[in-house]
């Protein structure tokens, strides 16, 4: 089985990936990573470099290997892959997917992406006041998508080993 993690930037969803995929004694993989190493820039580079139109196609090719291959894994997504190519159809196509939004209020998450806002370009040259708001909005449009998930996971003011568990009793 394949688990797929989504939700907003700042959601937590590496790091809950990687707690997972150990508990199940599968990998964790990063879809970010892996469109790094199939372009060969970092993710700030490549929209700074190609364009975000170019990370989006990238990104719905690299899904659709990962998606369509054998491995057991629990695959963490970027925050704006739901939304973009039809990606949520492919997923949820997939009888041996599981996709959990993992929800977080826009609080937390504006503390998370702003410690580490250079990582994410979508951020950068957004004043840190003006990001409650920023993401506010983005969170509205992105929500429907989100939503479509198999199963949703509040993350606020939780441990990683909470969410881990209540993940595991849902599957
Ligand atoms: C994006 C989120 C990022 C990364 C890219 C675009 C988005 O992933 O894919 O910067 O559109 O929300 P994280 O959610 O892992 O930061």
């Amino acid at each position: 089985m394949k688990i797929v993690l989504l939700g907003y930037m700042g959601s937590g969803k590496s790091t809950i990936a990687k707690a997972l995929a150990l508990e199940m004694g599968v990998n964790a993989k990063d879809l970010d990573k892996q469109i790094e190493a199939h372009v060969g820039l970092s993710i700030p580079e490549i929209f700074e470099q190609k364009g975000e139109l170019f990370f989006r196609k990238k990104e719905h090719q690299v899904l659709e290997e990962e998606i369509k291959s054998d491995a057991n894994v629990v695959l963490a997504l970027g925050g704006g892959t739901p939304c973009y190519s039809n990606n949520m159809d492919l997923i949820s196509s997939q009888e041996n997917v599981r996709s959990i939004y993992l929800k977080a209020s826009i609080s937390s998450l504006t503390k998370r992406v702003l410690s580490d806002s250079y990582e994410r370009p979508l951020i950068t040259g957004i004043k840190a006041e003006d990001i409650p708001e920023f993401i506010g909005k983005h969170l509205f449009e992105r929500m429907p998508f989100y939503e479509r998930a198999d199963f949703i996971v509040s993350v606020d003011d939780k441990s990683v080993q909470q969410v881990v568990s209540e993940i595991r009793n849902l599957l």
